[in-house]
């Protein structure tokens, strides 16, 4: 079996990607610190922890695993955290990425997958955003992302290097098997958070404005299911191994959703009461975040297949309720 070096592999979207890697026949080695990640997520190859700053300790990792390619999610993806500390975010996403590229140079391993994010397109005034939208981040998470991809660009030509960036709208959802989900401690995103009200683990959901200009005033983001994502690494390593050229693509549903309308559907598919209150806006938040997909359908052949609201908030509550009530109390009981 080919090797994948997961960086992250013990994360929210890496884990889902081991998983669905391992389904397509490769052999998937997570290399993560356990930051933010959970061990319980490494189900499908086996976990070496470590720091991504650590160059030689990934050397390692890449020589003894014959490592053929590299999927890389490792990174810290808190807006708020990042307006607080830019230099951690520099350091820990843009180093840490100049040590996996150097460590792959030097271990002669040319094929790269990036986790980079919409939030490289900042505050976009045309919608559904392509990849050919202006770079323009407004936030330093943001900033380490294009930071990141520009440094990817400069490696290609400097040495043999080929690379996708992945661009993620919001990753939602949960494996459809229930073997792993989101779990977060703290959690920032809405659906989890939301599912955490309708649990009775939280008392209520804020709605930070609803005085958008959209058609019931909250913002509108574009919601794509975890293991579409997973599915869109697969398809992207193959095509980077079969030769393809390196690139940038979206990965979105393709459409949006507003939080009043995730709400909604939170009380639809658990049956349960979900408590809202509506505060301001927040400083930074575009009022429409929605990807034009083409790009991934045409060149990767890519196709989301969960991707609607239910099915995403169907598959997130079913393992919230199941294995994730037990990683949930494993985390409470492991302090940071
Ligand atoms: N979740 C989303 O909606 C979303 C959207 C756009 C982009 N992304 C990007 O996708 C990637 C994965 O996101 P996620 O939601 O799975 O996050 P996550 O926090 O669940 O996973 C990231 C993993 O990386 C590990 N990590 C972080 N820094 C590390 C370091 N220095 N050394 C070793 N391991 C380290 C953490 O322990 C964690 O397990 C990130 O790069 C993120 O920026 C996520």
């Amino acid at each position: 079996m080919t090797a994948v070096l997961v960086t992250g592999g013990a994360g929210y979207i890496g884990s889902h990607t081991c998983k669905a890697l391992r389904r397509a026949g490769f052999d998937p080695v997570a290399y993560d610190n356990l930051a933010r990640g959970n061990a319980e997520a490494v189900q499908w190859g086996v976990l070496e922890r470590g720091e991504l700053a650590d160059g030689s300790r990934l050397r390692d990792a890449l020589a003894r695993h014959r490592v053929a390619a590299v999927i890389h999610f490792a990174a810290l993806a808190y807006v708020d955290e990042s307006n607080d500390d830019p230099p951690l975010y520099y350091r820990n996403n843009v180093g840490g990425t100049a040590a996996l590229l150097g460590a792959m140079r030097e271990a002669d391993v040319g094929t790269l997958v990036f986790s980079s994010s919409c939030a490289v397109y900042g505050a976009p005034k045309t919608v559904p955003i392509a990849e050919d939208c202006a770079i323009a981040p407004i936030n330093p998470y943001g900033a380490t992302k294009a930071v990141c991809e520009a440094m990817l660009q400069q490696c290609a030509t400097a040495f043999a290097l080929n690379f996708v960036a992945m661009r993620y709208f919001n990753a939602a959802g949960a494996d459809p098997d229930g073997e792993i989900g989101e779990c977060h401690e703290p959690e920032t995103h809405a659906l989890p958070r939301l599912l955490d009200v309708a649990a009775g683990r939280a008392e209520s959901f804020a709605i930070n404005g609803d005085d958008y200009p959209t058609a019931d005033g909250t913002c509108e983001r574009d919601y794509v299911h975890v293991t579409d994502l997973a599915e869109a690494h697969v398809a992207a390593l193959r095509a980077l191994l079969g030769g393809a050229e390196s690139g940038a693509f979206n990965l979105g549903a393709g459409r949006g959703a507003s939080v009043r309308v995730l709400v909604e559907t939170v009380r639809e598919v658990t049956g349960r009461d979900v408590a809202v209150t509506v505060g301001p806006r927040r400083p930074g938040d575009p009022p429409v975040l929605v990807a034009d997909i083409a790009r991934a359908r045409a060149k990767l052949g890519w196709q989301p297949r969960y991707s609607d609201l239910r099915t995403q908030v169907a598959h997130a509550w079913a393992w919230q309720q199941g294995a994730g009530r037990h990683w949930q109390r494993m985390q409470a009981r492991t302090p940071a």
